[in-house]
This record gives structure tokens, sequence and C-alpha cells, in this order.
């Protein structure tokens, strides 16, 4: 993660390592628990630890991919799936769609994303229909993939001084030394 993450976060004006890490530390500072920090520390890494012609939504393509492509938060949850709780593969999984979901329910939601994050909304599917919105709402860990969402679009302030990634090695230990054994 420290190799990988510390390029320059797409068109953000962040790199992946310091939207992570700013990331993480919203939900640590809102009381958030050890699961719902270990999805926003990880929520990206479909962008930066999967081959890129494998992801469907970067920040740098300007057309849809054909093929296998799948969205950077479906990679990155297959990725984690068999180390972490059901519930953190889900919220990373969820981030794009909790993102459609905001720009369908909240006025005013959209307008507040950056340039990178609209422009991946078109290769996400676009703003949510109403219809499987309803539906969204009802899934579990919902809210807390709605947390994670803000959390996400807040964590991409140039300099804001964070803990760095070691402070987060007991977590990522915890779960990442060995696969789940049910998994
Ligand atoms: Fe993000």
């Amino acid at each position: 993660m420290t190799k990988s993450a510390a390029r320059q976060y797409g068109t953000e004006r962040v790199t992946d390592l310091a939207h992570a890490l700013q990331c993480a530390e919203l939900a640590a500072d809102a009381g958030a628990d050890e699961e719902l920090i270990l999805a926003c520390l990880l929520h990206d890494v479909g962008r930066y630890a999967v081959a890129q012609e494998e992801i469907g939504d970067t920040l740098e393509q300007v057309t849809p991919r054909a093929g296998k492509a799948r969205g950077h938060h479906e990679a990155g949850a297959d990725l984690i799936q068999p180390y972490v709780p059901e519930r953190v593969a889900f919220l990373v999984r969820s981030h794009a769609d909790a993102k459609r979901y905001l720009c369908a329910s909240e006025p005013g939601y959209y307008a507040t994303l950056s340039k990178g994050s609209k422009h991946t909304l078109t290769f996400q599917g676009g703003i949510m229909p109403a219809e499987e919105a309803v539906s969204a709402a009802t899934r579990p860990w919902w809210p807390d993939a709605l947390r994670l969402r803000r959390w996400d679009d807040q964590a991409k302030l140039v300099g804001k001084p964070t803990r760095d990634l070691a402070a987060w090695e007991p977590l990522l230990r915890k779960y990442f030394d060995a696969p789940r054994a049910s998994a």
C-alpha cells in the first residue's frame, strides 16, 4: 500500500495514500468502529492494487472499457473479501453505489463532488434510478456505506495532517496476516 498508493490519485489533488489515510482519520475522529475504519482505509484498494486494464471506472479513462473490466469498488472488495468480515467487503463494494444513491436522494450532493468523482460516476452506472435507490436503502449496513462515502468525499484535502500508515499496521495485520478460516 505504501508503494502502490503513493501515486497521485488520478485527477484528484492528493495521493491515493493521503486520500486513504484522510478517510480513515475522519472515520476514527467520528468514533467509527474498527471495521468501518478498515473499510475507509481500504475503500479504494481496487484503484491501485489491481491491474489497471481490469478496472472499468478509472479517473483517467474517457470511454467505457470493453470486456471484463469492472469497477474499482468491485475489484477492491473481491481482493480483500477472503481476509475481512463481510461487512468490510460490503462497504468497499458499496462506495460507488453510495455516491449514486446520494446523487439521487440528496439535493445538492452532486454539486459537492470533485471533478474526478463526477467523471467516474458515468462509468459506475450514473445517478441511481429511484426504484434502485429504494431497494439500496434496505441493504444491510447501508447507513455505514453512506458514512464512508461522505468521508471519502471529504478526504481530498491537500496537506491535511493525519497519522501515517504505520499507525494502522496493527489493524491491517489483524485481518491480513491470514485469510479468514471460513473464506
Ligand atoms: Fe475514495
